[in-house]
């Protein structure tokens, strides 16, 4: 069968996929233009996707064949599941092995932000290090701090499982419990987003919900660009309403470099790499593979959304 692979892939998972069936590669750095995508549609019977790739309604009516799409992620908010469920087709994602390694860089980003980790770096470059001094470049704890969850799936409960060696207290929302939405901005020292993005969740960290926070606080995000409402925490950055952001997602994504978030004070930005580890990346190559190759014989997915 013919299959469409919109980026390279790490490890030897692609070897696999081409034991079986005619794979092409798109081989450049940037994801295939839309209109690349639209040609190779009507051919295709499997297509392995990336978070850049918007597979939409019109994408899929283009592919008559199109039997599979597997996703190279977790989230899925990228493709309209309810026009592949439509057809018939499923679509595969990759959760689970890439929690631990999502976890661990929202513990880093609270970390960098609050003790001013790429402050420092770039002080030192600039040879602005002098001497010790009592009072350069403080920051907050991390340990003892009050850390709002928002969103408790994997990702949030590895977080949470770390948090507790830095004995911190720990907040969250969740569908089965925890503290309002509104307690747990109020109450913490670090508000983590860990939702997926979704019609409910886009914007929920606006204007409203930063003003809510204490001015002593942080916001990471790790799970989505638009659950943050990008202005709205540019503006509550400039005007000193928290205390700093760190972001591993931005929205637009990726953030051009005139963009004004990136001259509001206090930021930590970093171009999605919450996944980006060698094992976990190539974990996530063998589970797209694995998705894609059942759904092209016609089996459930190991893992399937739909
Ligand atoms: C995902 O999988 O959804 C991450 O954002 C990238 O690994």
């Amino acid at each position: 069968m013919r299959v469409f692979v919109t980026r390279r892939l790490p490890g030897g998972a692609l070897d696999r996929l081409s034991a079986e069936h005619e794979v092409e590669v798109w081989p450049e750095p940037l994801p295939p233009p839309r209109d690349e995508l639209l040609t190779r549609m009507p051919e295709l019977d499997g297509l392995l996707s990336l978070l850049t790739d918007r597979v939409d309604a019109e994408l899929i009516e283009a592919a008559p064949r199109l039997r599979a799409i597997s996703n190279y992620a977790v989230g899925v908010d990228n493709i309209d599941i309810e026009a592949a469920s439509a057809r018939g087709i499923p679509v595969g994602n990759t959760p689970g092995v890439l929690t631990d390694t999502t976890a661990d860089l929202a513990v880093a980003l609270m970390l960098g932000i609050g003790r001013r980790l790429v402050d420092g770096d770039a002080y030192v470059r600039r040879g602005e290090w002098r001497t010790w001094e009592p009072e350069l470049l403080l920051g907050h704890d991390l340990h003892e701090a009050t850390v709002g969850i928002l969103g408790f799936g994997r990702i949030g409960q590895a977080v949470a499982r770390r948090l507790e060696g830095f004995e911190c207290t720990v907040l969250h929302t969740s569908r089965s419990g925890g503290v309002s939405f509104e307690e747990l901005l109020e109450r913490s020292d670090f508000v983590s987003v860990h939702t997926p993005l979704t019609n409910d969740t886009r914007g929920l960290i606006g204007e409203e919900a930063l003003r809510r926070m204490k001015q002593s606080a942080y916001l990471v995000n790790t799970a989505r660009g638009p659950v943050v409402d990008t202005d709205a925490l540019t503006a509550a950055l400039q005007a000193g309403e928290i205390a700093g952001a760190a972001l591993d997602v931005t929205d637009p994504e990726p953030l051009p470099a005139d963009h004004p978030l990136l001259d509001a004070p206090k930021l930590l930005v970093l171009p999605h790499l919450g996944s980006a580890t060698h094992a976990t990346r190539e974990r996530m190559a063998d589970m797209a593979v694995d998705n894609l190759l059942a759904g092209l014989r016609g089996e459930r997915m190991p893992h399937q959304v739909n």
